[in-house]
């Protein structure tokens, strides 16, 4: 018998707390053998005591959870985004969570605001690196306040850093295939080393050596700039990209605007062997918060990535395949464009589709 998984369950702040318990309704229907215990981390309980994250809260994950579910962190009420930081941050920086898989892929023509693009027309993934780069928040603020104030924010790029994150694009190449059945074949690097030369040059030369490694697979590479021009001209052409922490978190928020929205996007905090973090792309959401809005197939499709890592592909695939339903019948909220329902009855209806099998 399958030994069950633990899974941690962060709801965190805003929409998070909405579509978090809509996820977890799918997971259950999936049947895998897993057991889920939520935590409260979040703004409520800053607000409440002062803890972000409760003393060895990190190795309380690692040691005792084969997975982490999280909804959202953000809250006009924590206007210095403290708890944000060191819960979500905090996992990805303090756990080692070095590689940032965010796929992008289009269930249905009719989410995809470009002209003339069919739903096999896009699906590859963006691989950003998740524990370095302008995120360290290493620098300082000096003579704040005066008119000679200097505000200092460094791009920290290690070669260990970026050698396995850009191996871990190349080896996530080799081994996943795109939903249609066919190979992946190219990485493609993203970067900015026309202007940032330190870091790009790092980039490059480890890109150019590692691709080595992996004679089967193209490496390209585009800047930055220009691979937003690209993604939406003509998004058919990517495949599997990699890229810097800040620029991963950019061109993922353009990627989704591709699938459907940001309430569409899922994505994974991974390092192989570790106990690793799955969240939807999108954030807390505080407008649209407590009114049923919220689109929760961006949390559903991540507890989908969840199961895979885990090793359970074939609950994973029934979550994926009803919420390709959900989509193809308007089974959905909003905001997508297709349907009229809220966040508890898209929940509800893909919990049932996936047990209807
Ligand atoms: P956001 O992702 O919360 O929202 C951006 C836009 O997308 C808004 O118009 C919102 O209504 C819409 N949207 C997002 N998710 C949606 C969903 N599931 N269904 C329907 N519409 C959805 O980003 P923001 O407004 O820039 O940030 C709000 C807060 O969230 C901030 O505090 C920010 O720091 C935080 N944030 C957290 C995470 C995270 O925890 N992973 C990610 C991004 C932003
Ligand atoms: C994301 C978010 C975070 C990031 C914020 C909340 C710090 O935008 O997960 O994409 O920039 O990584
Ligand atoms: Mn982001």
């Amino acid at each position: 018998m399958t030994p069950t998984k633990r899974i941690a369950v962060l709801p965190g702040d805003g929409i998070g707390l909405e579509v978090i318990p809509q996820a977890l309704k799918v997971l259950a229907a999936a049947g895998a053998p897993v057991e889920t215990t939520e935590f409260d981390w979040g703004a409520n309980r800053y607000l409440a005591d002062g803890t972000t994250v409760p003393a060895n809260g990190f190795a309380m994950l690692e040691r005792e959870f084969d997975a982490i579910l999280v909804g959202a962190f953000g809250d006009p009420r924590v206007s210095t985004n403290i708890h944000a930081k060191e819960i979500l941050l905090g996992m990805r920086f303090k756990m080692d969570l070095y590689a940032n898989v965010r796929p992008v892929c289009l269930l249905d023509a009719s989410l995809c605001p470009l002209k003339g693009v069919e739903a096999k027309d896009i699906d590859f993934v963006v691989v950003r690196e998740n524990t370095e780069g302008v995120y360290t928040d290493a620098g300082g603020v000096f003579k704040q306040g005066t008119e000679d104030e200097v505000a200092i924010q460094e791009d920290i790029n290690t070669r260990k850093g970026v050698e396995r994150v850009i191996r871990y694009a190349f080896d996530y190449c080799k081994k996943h295939a795109k939903s249609d059945g066919t190979r992946r074949n190219k990485v493609l690097m993203c970067d900015k080393s026309n202007a940032m030369t330190h870091a790009g040059g790092l980039w490059q030369r480890t890109f150019k050596e590692i691709s080595r490694e992996y004679p089967q697979i193209k490496a390209e590479h585009m800047y930055v700039d220009a691979l937003c021009m690209q993604m939406v001209r003509d998004p058919r052409q990517f495949d599997v990209i990699v890229t810097n922490n800040m620029f991963g978190d950019i061109i993922t928020d353009l990627a989704a605007g591709l699938q459907g929205g940001l309430g569409m996007a899922a994505s994974g905090n991974i390092h192989p062997g570790k106990t690793s973090m799955f969240e939807p792309v999108h954030g807390s959401a505080p407008p649209i918060a407590g009114k049923n809005i919220a689109n929760p197939m961006g949390a559903i499709l991540t507890t989908a990535m969840l199961l895979n890592d885990l090793g359970f592909a074939s609950e994973a695939e029934k979550i994926e395949n009803a919420v390709l339903d959900a989509v193809r019948q308007k089974k959905t909220t909003q905001d997508i464009g297709v349907g009229t329902l809220g966040t508890k009855e898209v929940g509800e209806w893909v919990a049932q589709r996936v047990k209807r099998g």
